[in-house]
């Protein structure tokens, strides 16, 4: 659904608005009425942005330049989603990956992968859920990816960060049931942005092109999702009866569990 400009959508918390998804989720909310309050930690891109947006609609845009790996950077986007009444929308897509196995990936950089990744999603997704649910209002989308569905050596914490959103977000979309709250977990698959140089990937082979989405598709197709009221949307996945499946799988996995005996194959010995 399109909001016409005299509707006011409210302000969007778009967090590595600075390139890639999060650049592109900013000029499509920005087209859409929103006010958009940037973060990231380049300070002239997301001035440049947000001047341009204010160029091209009439909506507010600001930058908000916080380090988000950082207690300083966090406090700063949690504290302007906890008192900024006007804010509905919180984008939760800033993340990096290291395409490196875990021996070879310094300490510094998977901690600040599980800074960012992990703990800034976490605590963002939580100031939102309080202010949203205080007012029964607002949104929350959570970037996962599809890395968080099987084991790839080359990226052991990348994947498990992943993971953790997909869990995390569904878990938060039981914790809003009966509220208008609403929570949209978004899991692209392979997509061009800068994500991959960060990632060190531009020293690999490049992928075949037929795999790879470009980041307005990517945007385009999790926005269609949000406005069809998905819960979990997978921009490149032509059958979603996969994902649901695993969906269903992993619930029935967790009930099987639940059991009082060990299971009959770990009984033969006694
Ligand atoms: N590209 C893919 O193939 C793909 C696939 C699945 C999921 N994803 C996910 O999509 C999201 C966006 O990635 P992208 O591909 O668009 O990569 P990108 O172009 O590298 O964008 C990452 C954004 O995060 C910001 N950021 C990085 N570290 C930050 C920090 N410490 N504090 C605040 N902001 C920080 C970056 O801005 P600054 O450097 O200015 O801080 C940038 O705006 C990520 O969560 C990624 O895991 C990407």
């Amino acid at each position: 659904m399109t909001q016409s400009h005299t509707t006011k959508p409210g302000t969007a918390v778009v967090t590595g608005a600075s390139s890639g998804i999060g650049k592109v989720y900013a000029e499509r909310l920005a087209a859409r009425g929103y006010d958009l309050v940037l973060v990231a930690r380049r300070k002239e891109r997301l001035k440049e942005i947000a001047d341009e947006l204010r160029e091209r609609h009439p909506v507010k845009a600001e930058a908000l330049v916080a380090d988000l790996s950082t207690p300083d950077g966090l406090s700063a986007v949690r504290e302007r989603l906890s008192t900024d009444a006007s804010v509905s929308l919180l984008v939760n897509n800033a993340g990096f990956s290291a395409l490196k196995p875990l021996t070879q990936t310094p300490d510094e950089t998977v901690a600040s992968m599980i800074a960012l990744n992990v703990t800034a999603l976490t605590a963002l997704s939580r100031a939102a859920l309080i202010a949203f649910k205080g007012r029964n209002a607002g949104t929350i989308v959570n970037i996962g990816s599809g890395a968080g569905f099987s084991p790839y050596p080359d990226i052991p914490v990348y994947g498990a960060t992943k993971a953790y959103v997909f869990l995390f977000t569904q878990s938060l979309q039981h914790e809003v049931e009966g509220t208008a709250v609403r929570i949209q977990l978004v899991l692209p698959g392979a997509v061009v942005s800068e994500g991959w140089d960060v990632a060190g990937g531009a020293a690999l082979e490049p992928l075949p092109e037929s795999i790879v989405m470009t980041t307005e598709d990517c945007v385009d197709a999790a926005l269609s999702g949000l406005d069809q009221g998905e819960t979990i949307t997978a921009p490149s996945l032509h059958d979603a009866s996969l994902l649901s499946d695993y969906v269903d799988r992993s619930g029935q996995l967790l009930q099987a569990m639940f059991d009082a005996k060990p299971a009959e194959r770990y009984r033969s010995g006694r």
